[in-house]
């Protein structure tokens, strides 16, 4: 922390608020579960921390074109958190279009930032490069993704080596705004880069992403698992050769939501070969799949057939967010000197 923080926080003592945001897409996949997922359910169970999980489906408008996509996937991505067992208790799974707070705390950011900042933003630059034309919304994503860690004065927010700038510029922002009205209003967030390593596809080469194709789903049917996981690139050793599980895809794969037992058992008979060949690997990854994944499918699928349900148990959830929303408004709003009263 390079300046004071403000005195009066929404913080539980004894407990670190931790920030992740997620952007709805399409057909989750084991790369999602392994390097975003997986971390965050696991963060949820830690007594040191608070976490807040937030689908930040108004990230995902920022290109004109699929403007109706995030709307359509938020109740997957928040689906997927709960089915895997992410702990309501203590933490709070939000969708970020129910936080009005945030986008009025996006105005005051915005009134604190240099255009120039923004126009150094790698997000913006790669844009304008590729010949398109960025929106407004897309030139203001990370005001946007700086109001959603200050609004709930987020303590930590882990992000992937691609968002480091991201965070940079939040507590840019931080300090920009505190030393405009003169005084720590605002919680400077530390950024947590993941050392989690990029999972492998099936092509065996590129990292494991939907723009490729190469993915593993998460919840799909039986069948379209299976063919995925049958079409795992490998090399052309025998059923009785020795196999090398680091330049192994299958086993790759493997590691990233296997049980300790399943990926020892994996790892052992690859190394030894006799009689274990690719095809029992794959098996041996299909049933592995079945037993993480396939046994929830079913939760899963009620959650998304049923959103008054989710709704429901996700209230809880935005009302306790709504509630240090308002605190850190109010807070703002006083330091500006904002309102009648
Ligand atoms: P995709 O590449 O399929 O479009 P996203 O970019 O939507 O996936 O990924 C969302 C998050 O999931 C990323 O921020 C990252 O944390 C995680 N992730 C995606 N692909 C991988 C992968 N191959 N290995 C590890 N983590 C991944
Ligand atoms: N920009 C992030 C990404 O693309 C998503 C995001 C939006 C986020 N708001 C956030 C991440 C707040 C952490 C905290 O992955």
């Amino acid at each position: 922390m390079t300046q004071p923080q403000p005195i009066h926080t929404t913080h539980i003592p004894g407990r670190v608020r931790v920030l992740t945001g997620a952007k709805p897409t399409a057909d989750l996949h084991v790369g999602n579960y392994f390097g975003a997922i997986r971390p965050a359910i696991e963060a949820s169970h830690d007594p040191a921390k608070e976490v807040i999980l937030m689908c930040v489906d108004w990230h995902g408008l920022t290109d004109r074109a699929k403007i109706l996509e995030p709307g359509k996937f938020s109740a997957s991505l928040l689906a997927t958190y709960l089915t895997m067992g992410f702990s309501l208790e203590n933490n709070m799974v939000i969708l970020q279009s129910e936080i009005p707070e945030i986008p009025e705390m996006a105005w005051y950011l915005s009134c604190v930032s240099a255009v120039g900042l923004l126009e150094r933003a790698h997000a913006y630059k790669d844009a304008l490069g590729s010949g398109k034309e960025p929106t407004v919304g897309l030139f203001n994503y990370p005001i946007l993704m700086a109001s959603d860690i200050v609004t709930f004065d987020a303590q930590v927010v882990p992000v992937g080596k691609d968002q480091s700038q991201h965070l940079e510029y939040a507590s840019d922002m931080v300090k920009l705004f505190n030393n405009a009205v003169g005084r720590p209003v605002l919680f400077e967030p530390k950024a947590e880069i993941q050392p989690t390593p990029l999972l492998i596809g099936i092509d065996g080469e590129r990292k494991m992403s939907k723009s490729y194709g190469n993915h593993v789903p998460l919840f799909a049917p039986k069948k379209e698992i299976e063919k995925k996981i049958k079409e795992i690139k490998t090399d052309s050793k025998g059923l009785d050769d020795p196999k090398d599980p680091e330049s192994c895809a299958v086993f790759q794969i493997m590691k990233s939501f296997g049980s300790k037992e399943a990926i020892a058992y994996m790892e052992e008979r690859l190394r030894q070969g006799t009689g274990y060949g690719y095809g029992h690997a794959k098996k041996d990854l299909i049933d592995e799949h079945e037993r993480v994944f396939g046994s929830k499918r079913e939760l899963y699928e009620h959650y998304l057939n049923s959103p008054r349900e989710l709704a429901q148990v996700l209230a809880p959830s935005h009302q306790r967010a709504r509630t240090i929303a308002a605190t850190v408004r109010q807070r703002v709003r006083d330091a500006l000197s904002l309102g009648i009263l």
